[in-house]
C-alpha cells in the first residue's frame, strides 16, 4: 500500500513542477501551507467574533447580516470556512505523504505520534465552529455529536435532550460553545508548536508567493461560491436536506449509518492504528553515528549539519586541547551520513589506510565510501578503454532515495549514452564530503561528476539536499575547493520515478563533457 502511495506522490509532485518550480512545489510544502492556512483561520475568525452575537437569539441573524456584507465579513467568514477546510485536506495530504515516504519512523517517531492529536483538536475546532452558526446544520451537528458522547454514559443524564425540545438552548450553554471554539483552535496551535519542536529549522512558512497565491485562491473561491447558512435552527423541526462540509462532517451520517458504538469503535481504533504506526511492524533503528575522539577537533559542524538535532557539544572529555567534543544522542539518529559529510577530516585524500574521520555511519562508513569510488572509477574507465578512446567518464554520486546510480547506469546503457559510468551510493548525498567531487576530478580519473538526489526541495533527510549545495556553492564548509571546475559537476534532484528526466540530464552532460574535451584538445 506504500509502494502505491509513494508512487502516487511522487508522479503528484513531477505533476506540479512545470508550474511550480522547486520550493514552490505545494505537495512540499504541505506541513507549512497548514499552518499558514492556521493563520488565515485566526485572522478571519478575529474579523468575524467582532460582528458575532454570542446570544442564542441574536448569533443566526448576525451570521447572516454578515453574509449580506458580501465584500467584507461575507467574504470573511468564508475565508475563515474555506482555509479550515484547506487545513483538513493538506492535513490528510500531509499525513499520507510522510506515510508514503516512511518519514514517520525511528527518530521521526515524535512528530508523528503528535500529528495524530492534532486530526482531533482539528475535528473539535471545525464542530464547535459550525454549532455558533446556530443554523439547521448546527443543530444536526449538535444534536449527533450530544448522541454521540451520551453513548459514553459519562454525563449521567443524557445531553442530546437539551437539543429536542424547542428554547432548550440557553445563553449560558452556547458562550461555552463560543469558549470551546475560540480554546480549543489555541490548544491546537500549541500541539502544532510541539509538533515540530524536535525538528531542527522545521519549515513553518512556506514561499511567500506559494502562501499568497493560495490566500489569493481562496478569495476567489469565497467570492463565487460565498459560504452560506441553512434555515435558522428549529429544535421542532428538521431539514431534510443539509448542504454538507465533507470536509469537517463526513463522521456525522456514517454515525447516523453504523450508531455510537461502532463509531466509537471505529474512531479509538483508527486513532491507535495511526498513532502506533511507528512501531508496528517493529521498526530495527540502524545503528546511528559514531564519533571518533581523536579525530575530532570539536568544530561543531555536524552538529550544525544534522537536520534532527541528534549531535551534541560537550565540554572535552579526553584532555585534549579543544574545547568540545561531538556526542551523538543515539535515539535520535536516522544514519543519514549528513554528518560524515560535514566533518573537515572527511576526505579521501588521506593516504591513511584506514580512513577514519571525526564522526561516521556504520553503513557505509567513509572508508567504505572510498573503496566503493575507487573500485566504480577503476571499472568505469576500463569500460572507456573498451568503447573507444573518447568515451567520456562519468562518476555519479547517488542517494538511496531517488533515482539512484545504479538506475541511472541502466537507463544510460538503454539509450546508448556514450558513457562510462562509474556509480557510488549512500543514504543520503548531504553524507558525500565536496573533497570527493574533487578526488573524482582532479587527478583527471573521471571527465565529469554527477551528484543526483530526491526530488527538488524534497531530500528524504529533510537537508542533505541543500547542505551539498551550499557546500558546491562555497556558502558552507567544507566547501568545494575552488580549483574543481564546476563545468564538470552537475546536480540533478529527481524522485525514482524520474529516471528519464536524469538520463535526459546525463545525455546533455555527456554532450558538455564532450564538448569540453575537444577545446581541451584544441587547445
Ligand atoms: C495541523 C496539522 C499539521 C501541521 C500544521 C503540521 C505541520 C508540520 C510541519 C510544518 C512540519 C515540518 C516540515 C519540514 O520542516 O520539513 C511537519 C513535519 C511532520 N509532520 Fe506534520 N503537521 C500537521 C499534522 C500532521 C499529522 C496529522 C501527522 C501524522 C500523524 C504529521 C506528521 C508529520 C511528520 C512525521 C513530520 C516529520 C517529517 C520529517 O521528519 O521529515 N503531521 N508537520
Ligand atoms: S547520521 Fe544523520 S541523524 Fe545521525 S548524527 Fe549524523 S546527521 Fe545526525
Ligand atoms: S564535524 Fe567532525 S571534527 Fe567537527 S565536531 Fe563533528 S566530529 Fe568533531
Amino acid at each position: 500500500m506504500r509502494k502505491v502511495l509513494r508512487t502516487f506522490f511522487h508522479y503528484l509532485e513531477a505533476a506540479f513542477d512545470p508550474v511550480f518550480e522547486g520550493a514552490w512545489n505545494p505537495v512540499r510544502q504541505l506541513g507549512s501551507l497548514t499552518f499558514f492556512q492556521y493563520w488565515v483561520v485566526a485572522i478571519t475568525g478575529i474579523y468575524i467574533y467582532i460582528f458575532f452575537d454570542t446570544t442564542v437569539d441574536g448569533a443566526y441573524e448576525s451570521v447572516e447580516w454578515m453574509t449580506g456584507q458580501w465584500y467584507l465579513a461575507g467574504l470573511m467568514r468564508s475565508l475563515h470556512r474555506y482555509a479550515s477546510d484547506a487545513m483538513v485536506a493538506l492535513t490528510m495530504l500531509h499525513l499520507l505523504r510522510e506515510f508514503a515516504y516512511g518519514r514517520f519512523r525511528g527518530a521521526r517517531w515524535f512528530a508523528w505520534f503528535t500529528g495524530v492529536p492534532l486530526i482531533w483538536f482539528l475535528f473539535f475546532s471545525g464542530v464547535s465552529g459550525y454549532w455558533l452558526v446556530w443554523d439547521q446544520l448546527a443543530q444536526y451537528v449538535a444534536i449527533g455529536s450530544m448522541e454521540w458522547l451520551d453513548w459514553l454514559g459519562i454525563f449521567g443524564k443524557t445531553i442530546a435532550n437539551n437539543f429536542l425540545k424547542p428554547g432548550a438552548m440557553t445563553d449560558r450553554f452556547f458562550t461555552l460553545l463560543v469558549f470551546i471554539h475560540i480554546f480549543v483552535p489555541l490548544f491546537l496551535l500549541f500541539i502544532m508548536w510541539f509538533h515540530v519542536m524536535r525538528l531542527k529549522q522545521p519549515r513553518i512558512n512556506p514561499p511567500r508567493g506559494l502562501a499568497w497565491g493560495s490566500l489569493a485562491a481562496l478569495i476567489v473561491l469565497s467570492l463565487i461560491f460565498p459560504a452560506t447558512s441553512h434555515d435558522k435552527a428549529d429544535l421542532s423541526t428538521m431539514t431534510p436536506v443539509l448542504n454538507f462540509d465533507w470536509f469537517f462532517l463526513p463522521a456525522y451520517p456514517l454515525f447516523d449509518a453504523i450508531g455510537p458504538g461502532p463509531m466509537w469503535g471505529a474512531a479509538i481504533g483508527l486513532t491507535l492504528l495511526i498513532s502506533l504506526a511507528p512501531v508496528i511492524p517493529r521498526f530495527h533503528r540502524p545503528p546511528a553515528a559514531l564519533v571518533t575522539l581523536d579525530k575530532c577537533n570539536g568544530c561543531s559542524r555536524c552538529a550544525a549539519d544534522c537536520p534532527f538535532d541528534a549531535v551534541e557539544m560537550k565540554p572535552r572529555s579526553d584532555g585534549a586541547k579543544f574545547d568540545q567534543e561531538a556526542v551523538v544522542i543515539e535515539n535520535r539518529c536516522v544514519a543519514c551520513g549528513i554528518c560524515v559529510g560535514a566533518c573537515p577530516v572527511s576526505t579521501p585524500f588521506r593516504q591513511d589506510e584506514e580512513l577514519v574521520t571525526g564522526i561516521d555511519i556504520v553503513d557505509p562508513t567513509l572508508k567504505m565510501l572510498r573503496i566503493q569510488t575507487d573500485g566504480a572509477m577503476k571499472a568505469a574507465r576500463e569500460q572507456s578503454r573498451a568503447m573507444g578512446e573518447n568515451a567520456i567518464c562519468v562518476a555519479v554520486f547517488g542517494c538511496a532515495n531517488g533515482v539512484g546510480a545504479g538506475a541511472l547506469k541502466a537507463r544510460a546503457q538503454e539509450r546508448g549514452i556514450q558513457a562510462a559510468i562509474a556509480e557510488i551510493s549512500m543514504p543520503c548525498t548531504g553524507m558525500l564530503p565536496p573533497s570527493f567531487i574533487d578526488y573524482a576530478l582532479s587527478r583527471g580519473e573521471m571527465d565529469g561528476v554527477m551528484v543526483t538526489g530526491c526530488g527538488e526541495n524534497a531530500c528524504f533527510y529533510r537537508f542533505g539536499q541543500f547542505w551539498m549545495e551550499d557546500r558546491i556553492n562555497q556558502q558552507r564548509d567544507p566547501h568545494l575547493r575552488k580549483r574543481v571546475r564546476r563545468e564538470r559537476l552537475a546536480l540533478v534532484w529527481a524522485a525514482p520515478t524520474e529516471v528519464n528526466k536524469t538520463a535526459d540530464a546525463m545525455e546533455q552532460f555527456v554532450e558538455r563533457l564532450g564538448a569540453l574535451e575537444k577545446e581541451k584538445e584544441g587547445a
